[in-house]
This record gives structure tokens, C-alpha cells and sequence, in this order.
């Protein structure tokens, strides 16, 4: 049995202590705004944030973030209004088949929080998440959109 905190509420669930948070989140609480790509910390399609910070939740057994707030795509959108980087999303048509793109999200809102104002080699070194619809470009351009949004 664990614990968890997600998008601020609480989940006891009963799983082994090595499952992997991603299918915790997807199969036991529902909230399958987070995907599975590799599944070995690759691709960042599964990124969710523990305690703020960009996880990849494929590779984090949920023994580990017992206790931490769990924030995912989910619980991005506050009050029904738009994460900034939701919105530049929509914004500059940055989604393609948009299977990477909630992952993409969570890990550009964890850097802006870090860096306001991040440099086109912030984002590079930072956002390693791999988009196969090639919308790198379009990504860096909304994120530099929410930083002034
Ligand atoms: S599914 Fe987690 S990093 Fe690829
Ligand atoms: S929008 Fe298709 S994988 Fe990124």
C-alpha cells in the first residue's frame, strides 16, 4: 500500500513499493495524461513533476515519492486556466500527433520555474525530451513565448 499525493489529493493505492509511478498513475488513480515511450528515462513522454521538479515517472518506484507532491498534465491547468505553457502550445501549433507533448509541458514548466527567462541553450540542455514529430523548433518558440507570456 502507498500514499500518494497527486494534483492535491490524496490516493492510497495498493501496489508493490518498486511499481513504477507512471503506471500508478495511469492504471490505478486514471490519469492517463502521462505516457509511456521507453520506459527507461529516454524519451520524457512520462514526465510528471515530484515536489516541482521534472521526473521521469516510468523509472521512480512510487516507494519514492510517498509523502512528495505529485503534480501531472492533469493537475498543469489551475482553476480552469491554462498553464503559460499550455497556452503557447496552442498558441504557436506546437503539437503534432501530440504523444509527446504532455510530458514536453511538464518538463518546459519545471525549467521556467528554475529560469524565467531560459536561453535557447537552457532549453536545449534542459529539455531533453524527444518529440518523433520533430517539433523542437516549435517548442523552444512557445517556451520562450510563456517566458514573456
Ligand atoms: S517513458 Fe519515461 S522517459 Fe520514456
Ligand atoms: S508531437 Fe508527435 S511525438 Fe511530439
Amino acid at each position: 500500500m502507498a500514499r500518494l499525493t497527486v494534483n492535491g489529493q490524496a490516493h492510497n493505492v495498493d501496489v508493490d513499493p518498486n511499481t513504477p509511478l507512471l503506471w500508478v498513475l495511469r492504471e490505478q488513480i486514471g490519469l492517463t495524461g502521462t505516457k509511456y515511450g521507453c520506459g527507461i528515462a529516454q524519451c520524457g513522454a512520462c514526465t510528471v513533476h515530484v515536489n516541482g521538479e521534472a521526473v521521469r515517472s516510468c523509472s521512480m518506484p512510487v516507494s519514492a515519492v510517498e509523502g512528495k507532491q505529485i503534480t501531472t498534465i492533469e493537475g498543469r491547468a489551475q482553476g480552469g486556466v491554462l498553464h503559460k505553457v499550455q497556452k503557447a502550445c496552442i498558441d504557436h501549433d506546437v503539437p503534432q500527433c501530440g504523444y509527446c507533448q504532455c510530458g514536453m509541458i511538464m518538463a518546459a514548466a519545471a525549467l521556467l520555474k528554475d529560469k524565467p527567462k531560459p536561453t535557447d541553450a537552457d532549453i536545449n540542455n534542459t529539455i531533453t525530451n524527444i518529440c518523433r514529430c520533430g517539433t523542437f523548433q516549435q517548442v523552444r518558440e512557445a517556451i520562450h513565448a510563456a517566458a514573456s507570456a
